[in-house]
């Protein structure tokens, strides 16, 4: 368990796969992911077989928000393509429960992610690629300290247009020690 203040991240477990398969055939929430086809109970179950079977630290983990009923499933957030050898990992995150959009949620869960990769971890730079046009990601990301590396032009393709997909990136030199006190 990883644990800030309104946010703890955990390993995820089977029975979150119902949420992930709702969340992830909303329209709205999957409108910036690389998800293309509707997905179904039993695609998720064969992933998460698979999964398990990935090394631990790609795991995702589920982000949980502390609630008045107490800890209650927000989304979920994972490094990919962990590279031990130059101690670079991609990070990919979502909330799917859009009301819980624009709280801060994601940036707290993005901070403790990126604290555990460089205080446990020990990576050396976190990065991630968004749609240009994803401002609200943009936004967090940059609140969580990262910053815009550049723009691969006509990236994706996404509702019948390319867009650009922007590189962000933060070093563990640039990790800031009253940011790491904050999560
Ligand atoms: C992107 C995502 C993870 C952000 O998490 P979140 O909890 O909503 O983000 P936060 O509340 O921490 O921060 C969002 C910020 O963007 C701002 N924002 C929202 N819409 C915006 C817009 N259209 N333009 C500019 N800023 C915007 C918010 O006001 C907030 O900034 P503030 O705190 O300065 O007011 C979440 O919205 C999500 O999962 N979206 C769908 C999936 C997705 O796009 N994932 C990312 C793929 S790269």
């Amino acid at each position: 368990m990883i644990l800030g203040k309104n946010v703890r991240l955990r390993a995820p477990e089977r029975a979150d796969i119902p949420r992930w398969v709702e969340w992830l055939n909303d329209p709205e929430v999957i409108a910036d992911l690389d998800i293309y086809y509707p997905l179904g109970l039993e695609d998720e179950n064969a992933w998460f077989d698979a999964m398990l079977k990935r090394p631990m630290e790609e795991h995702p983990l589920a982000i949980e928000v502390k609630g008045p009923k107490g800890w209650q499933l927000a989304g979920n957030i994972s490094f990919h393509q962990v590279d031990w050898r130059n101690a670079s990992a991609e990070v990919g995150i979502f909330i799917g429960n859009r009301e819980l959009w624009n709280k801060g949620i994601g940036t707290e869960a993005m901070r403790l992610l990126v604290k555990h990769g460089f205080e446990t971890m020990n990576l050396h730079r976190i990065w991630l690629r968004v749609h240009a046009s994803n401002e609200r990601a943009i936004r967090c990301y940059e609140k969580a300290g990262f910053i815009k590396e550049g723009t691969q032009r006509d990236g994706a393709f996404i509702r019948g247009k390319y867009l650009g997909v922007v590189f962000m990136s933060i070093l563990r030199t640039e990790w800031k020690l009253d940011m790491a006190h904050e999560v």
